[in-house]
C-alpha cells in the first residue's frame, strides 16, 4: 500500500545502537554531535508570540514580514518568499525545477538530508565532489560538468558549507553560476549558516542564472522551533519563478501567523545570539586546535565559518571503528562517511557545545583521533 520513495527509516546503525544502549544503561556522554542551538545555553527567553483572531492567507508570506526580513538581509522584499523550513524550501524547489527522473547535482562532502529530500520530490541527487586541495574543500567548474547529465536541472550549493565550513568566493559562485547558466540549470544556494555581520550582506544581482538564495531563522537567529525560513529569487526567470512558488505556497500555506508578526523583533534579537554563537565558536574551536600535539597524525580543518570542525585522521582504524570506541569513552562524534567525504578518513565535531562539555571530551577525542583508544 506504500509508494517506494516513501520507504521505513531502515534500521539504526552500529552508532546509533551504541549510543543508544549508552544512553539507556545511564552511563554519560559528551555528544559532540550536537547541533541544536536551544540545547546549548545560547538561547535568550522569548517573549510571548501574539496570535491575531482573523486569518488573511498570504502565499508568499505576509507582507510586512517580508518587508522586515528584506531590511535585515538586503534583499528585495518583492523577491522573497517565506515558507516553515529550509528542507522545506527545497523540496519545493525540486518540484518547481525538476520532473521525476531529472536530476539536482549535490556537494560531496556535504548535507546528507539533501539526498532524501531530492528522493521524497522523485528527483535524483547525482554527486559532485568537491575539490580539496589538502586545507579547503573548493568549487571546481570541471568536477561540475563531469557529473551533469542531460537530465540535469539544478545545482545545490551551500556556503558556509555544511561540514566543511568554506565559503564560496566570488569568483568560485561566479563560476559555478556561468556554468549554470550555460546550460540551463538553476542554482539553488544555501546559505542558512551565513553570518550577516561577519560575512556581510549576500548581493546576487549580478548571477547570469535564475538563482534562490535559502536562509532561515533556524540556524540565522538560533530560533528552530519557529520554524520560518526564506528563498530570495534573483536572475533571469525570476518572477516566472516566484509565480509558480506562490502557486506552490499557496497549496500548503506553512508559516503561521505569529511568527510572521513577530519577525522584525526575532530578527533583532538574532544579532545578540550571533554575537554569543561566535564567542563560542571561536572559543571551542581554539581549545580543540590546542588539543594537538607536534608530530599528531591527525589535523583540525581550517575553519572559514560554520558550526562545525573536520578532523582528518589516519585511515585506519575506520571511522566507525573510531567513533565507536570514543563512544566507549563516553564521547559521541559523527563520522565522515555521514558526510559523504570522497576521500580520507574524518571525524565530524560540533563546535556548539558548552565549553565544558567540548573541554571534558578533548583528551579523549585526542586519543581516538591518533588511535590511542583501543
Ligand atoms: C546546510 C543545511 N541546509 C539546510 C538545513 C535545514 O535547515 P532548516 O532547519 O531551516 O530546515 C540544515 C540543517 O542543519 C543544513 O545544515
Amino acid at each position: 500500500v506504500f509508494s517506494a520513495r516513501a520507504g521505513p527509516r531502515g534500521s539504526l546503525n552500529a552508532l546509533a545502537v551504541a549510543r543508544a544502549r549508552r544512553l539507556a544503561a545511564g552511563l554519560p556522554l559528551l555528544d559532540l554531535t550536537q547541533t541544536n542551538p536551544t540545547q546549548v545555553g545560547l538561547s535568550a527567553p522569548l517573549a510571548p508570540l501574539t496570535v491575531p483572531e482573523a486569518y488573511t492567507p498570504e502565499p508568499l508570506g505576509a507582507w510586512s514580514a517580508r518587508e522586515a526580513l528584506a531590511a535585515h538581509v538586503g534583499l528585495d522584499p518583492a523577491r522573497l518568499l517565506l515558507c516553515a523550513s529550509t528542507s522545506e524550501a527545497f523540496s519545493w524547489l525540486f518540484t518547481l525545477l525538476a520532473d521525476a527522473g531529472d536530476e539536482v547535482l549535490v556537494p560531496h562532502p556535504g548535507y546528507p538530508l539533501f539526498d532524501d529530500l531530492a528522493r521524497l520530490a522523485q528527483v535524483t541527487p547525482r554527486p559532485f565532489a568537491l575539490d580539496f586541495d589538502g586545507q579547503r574543500f573548493g568549487l571546481e567548474p570541471e568536477l561540475l560538468r563531469r557529473a551533469a547529465t542531460p537530465r540535469t536541472r539544478a545545482l545545490v550549493l551551500v556556503s558556509p558549507a555544511n561540514p566543511t565550513g568554506q565559503r564560496l568566493t566570488e569568483v568560485e559562485l561566479h563560476a559555478a553560476a556561468e556554468v549554470c547558466a550555460r546550460h540551463g540549470w538553476a542554482l539553488i544556494l544555501d546559505e542558512v549558516f551565513r553570518d550577516p555581520e561577519l560575512h556581510g550582506l549576500p548581493s546576487r544581482a549580478s548571477l547570469p542564472c535564475l538563482t534562490f538564495t535559502l536562509g532561515g531563522l533556524s540556524k540565522s537567529c538560533g530560533l528552530p522551533q519557529l520554524k520560518l525560513s526564506w528563498v530570495s529569487v534573483s536572475g533571469p526567470g525570476a518572477a516566472e519563478a516566484l509565480e509558480r512558488l506562490e502557486h506552490l505556497a499557496d497549496t500548503f500555506l506553512p508559516v503561521n501567523t505569529p511568527v510572521m508578526h513577530a519577525l522584525p523583533g526575532l530578527l533583532e534579537a538574532g544579532r545578540d545570539f550571533r554575537g554569543r554563537l561566535r564567542a563560542r565558536l571561536s572559543r571551542n574551536d581554539a581549545a580543540l586546535r590546542a588539543s594537538w600535539r607536534p608530530g599528531e597524525a591527525w589535523q583540525v580543518l581550517p575553519r572559514e565559518a560554520g558550526w562545525l570542525a573536520c578532523l582528518r585522521v589516519p585511515e585506519q582504524p575506520q571511522e566507525e571503528a573510531r567513533c565507536l570506541a570514543l563512544l566507549d569513552a563516553g564521547v559521541a562524534v559523527q563520522p565522515g562517511y555521514f558526510f559523504d567525504f570522497p576521500r580520507g578518513a574524518w571525524l565530524v565535531v560540533s563546535l556548539l557545545p558548552e565549553p565544558q562539555v567540548l573541554d571534558a571530551a578533548l583528551e579523549a577525542l585526542r586519543r581516538g583521533a591518533v588511535d590511542e583508544l583501543r
